[in-house]
């Protein structure tokens, strides 16, 4: 079966179905290309939140689903790919955060989207790499000792970025944490003209060499906006499918050939194809989790306006 073949298909589901497909930037272009919106963690969980489709189909990994469906509660959420997990995600277990909340009852819990249901549960904000800086401002006012999990990078970005002291979780990316300084020196050496844009889940020595930091939407705003032409790409490669779109005239060059999330790249068009004709892969959130979990994630909506 052709590409277009599919996709033909895939379109007449669609209506037929009343159904969404949602990717983030970091899924293949094939599937971006189908999608009927593609954006970065907060665009999508805020485009879940106001479809009014019955079926959202979720091209990226289990927590992003599991975010659309908490912000769905009665709509059919499918994941195409059920084992597309996040490393990150995982270095944070419900029992350690359970445990952590029971002795520190006081302390203000912001927590990464990039993290379970079962975890949000305990949380009072959740965050992007998009408005983490705001959100944690924001709860900074209130004086009171603050967590950020799980994700250690972007919660030393955010201490580095004002005076706020955060408790971190020892959380990390292992694609983003992989970087290293001596990647960026010899991509600069390469392309002397060419700005570096990192994502904040790097290391804080590869954010100091940046040009600029931000979310996967806010780094492809970036080179869109800028007059710059040529730029070294500090995140995941899925990224350079919307650059590239977006500024036919512009050169992208990836930090390194490491720059890849397994997770995201399990999802193939096959995948998508049939998630969407039989329906597979519901994301299941038992009531009384999603009742509490939902919270951090309204919050995080609700101050990011
Ligand atoms: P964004 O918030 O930029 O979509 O990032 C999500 C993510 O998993 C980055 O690794
Ligand atoms: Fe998780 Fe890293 Fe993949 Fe993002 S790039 S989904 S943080 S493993």
């Amino acid at each position: 079966m052709t590409k277009e073949e599919m996709y033909n298909d895939i379109r007449k589901w669609k209506k037929e179905k009343n159904a969404i497909i949602l990717a983030h930037y970091y899924q293949d272009g094939d599937i971006q290309d189908i999608a009927d919106y593609v954006g970065d963690s907060l665009a999508l969980a805020q485009k879940a939140s106001k479809t009014d489709a019955d079926i959202i189909v979720f091209c990226g990994v289990h927590f992003m689903a599991e975010t659309a469906k908490l912000l769905s509660p009665q709509k059919k959420v499918l994941l195409p790919v059920m084992e597309a997990g996040c490393v990150m995600a995982d270095m944070m277990d419900e029992a350690a955060i359970k445990k952590y909340k029971e002795e520190n009852p006081d302390t203000i819990i912001l927590m990464y989207v990039n993290s379970t249901a079962n975890c949000k549960q305990y949380a009072d904000v959740c965050v992007t790499s998009s408005n983490a800086l705001k959100i944690i401002d924001h709860y900074s006012k209130l004086g009171k000792k603050m967590l950020y999990g799980p994700d250690k990078n972007l919660g030393a970005y955010a201490m580095s970025k004002s005076d706020v002291k955060l408790d971190l979780w020892p959380g990390f990316c292992g694609i983003h944490n992989g970087m290293k300084v001596k990647d960026v020196e010899a991509a600069k050496a390469k392309y002397p003209n060419a700005e570096f844009i990192a994502h904040p889940e790097c290391n804080l020595d590869v954010l100091a060499m940046a040009n600029y930091i931000g979310s996967t939407k806010q780094l492809i705003e970036y080179v869109t906006e800028s007059k710059a032409t040529e730029f070294i790409v500090g995140t995941e490669m899925g990224v350079l499918h919307e650059m590239k779109k977006r500024n036919p005239n512009k050169n992208f060059y990836i930090l390194s050939d490491r720059l890849k999330c397994y997770e995201m790249k399990l999802t193939r068009l096959e995948d998508l194809y049939n998630c969407l004709k039989d329906e597979l892969n519901e994301i299941i959130i038992p009531s009384d989790v999603s009742q509490k979990a939902v919270k951090c994630v309204d919050k995080m909506l609700e101050l990011s306006k």
